[in-house]
């Protein structure tokens, strides 16, 4: 396995991205991913769905409230942790990497990637994987870090220092040193835009994702066409998140 794939798979064993919390309640709201919900509002009854880096399984429950059955779910994810709880709950999970996905070919009627490939060592490898267990006519969802936004650029490109010494010499000081920052600007927004704080291990999991990640690389529309054409796919519909730091993506998947 290569460094990024193994720093990220200990990284999100020790951080798990699923529920960000204020309190109680999740910040993550259903309501901010439209475009998901138009995703799964178009998958047909009985679809095999499969869930790519699905994290702590957040959107299951969204799933089940699309008709889609748990028995008709498999998910995957880099960390163990996560693939554990989800197998508690009855999922079919299996731990694995994106770029080269433990799965036959066509097995899936429509695949989910969300938040995952951007921290791929090799995205548009990983791209290839979702296409290739895709069944020709099945549909894809991804979602990716919108390149023209400049929040990465603050909190991603812009620590790059801080991401250096923290993989290649101490895990401690260069967390203590950029923390408190990152946690007083998420919680100033979130208090502003939610009217509250979220729970400080959720705002340590999103720093983790967001700035201690091995890789984090930045999309355009353009670049996931490319990848889509590359791979005998059309992109039906671009969509953004609620803020637009996410781009994501309709794909439906073309072979000849
Ligand atoms: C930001 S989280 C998103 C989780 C989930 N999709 C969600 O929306 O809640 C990124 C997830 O991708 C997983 N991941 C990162 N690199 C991966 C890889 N190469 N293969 C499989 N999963 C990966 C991580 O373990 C993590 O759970």
């Amino acid at each position: 396995m290569d460094d990024v794939t193994e720093r990220a798979r200990a990284l999100y064993d020790k951080y798990r991205f699923g529920d960000i919390r204020l309190g109680a309640e999740k910040v993550r709201s259903r309501r901010e991913d439209r475009h998901l919900l138009k995703f799964l509002a178009m998958i047909p009854a009985g679809a095999h769905l499969c869930d790519i880096g699905c994290g702590a399984g957040y959107w299951m429950d969204v799933y089940h409230e699309y008709g889609v059955h748990k028995e008709n779910i498999t998910a995957l994810d880099l960390s163990s942790g996560n693939v554990d709880a989800l197998r508690q709950r009855g999922y079919s999970a299996f731990c694995g990497n994106a770029m080269d996905l433990p799965f036959a070919d066509d097995i899936a009627d429509c695949a989910i990637c969300q938040g995952v490939l951007h921290h791929t060592q090799a995205p548009e490898r990983a791209f290839e994987e979702l296409v290739r267990i895709t069944r020709s006519g099945g549909l894809m969802y991804i979602s990716v870090y919108n390149q023209w936004h400049p929040y990465f650029y603050v909190v991603h490109k812009a620590t790059f220092p801080f991401r250096y010494l923290y993989w290649n010499w101490n895990k401690t000081l260069p967390t203590i040193a950029l923390y408190p920052f990152f946690s007083a600007a998420i919680q100033s927004i979130t208090y502003l835009t939610k009217g509250s704080f979220m729970d400080r291990k959720s705002c340590m999991a999103l720093f983790m994702d967001q700035v201690m990640t091995p890789r984090a690389h930045l999309f355009s529309r353009s670049r996931i066409r490319k990848y889509a054409e590359r791979h005998g796919c059309e992109v039906l519909e671009f969509g953004y998140t609620r803020w637009f730091d996410m781009l994501s993506a309709i794909i439906q998947v073309g072979k000849a």
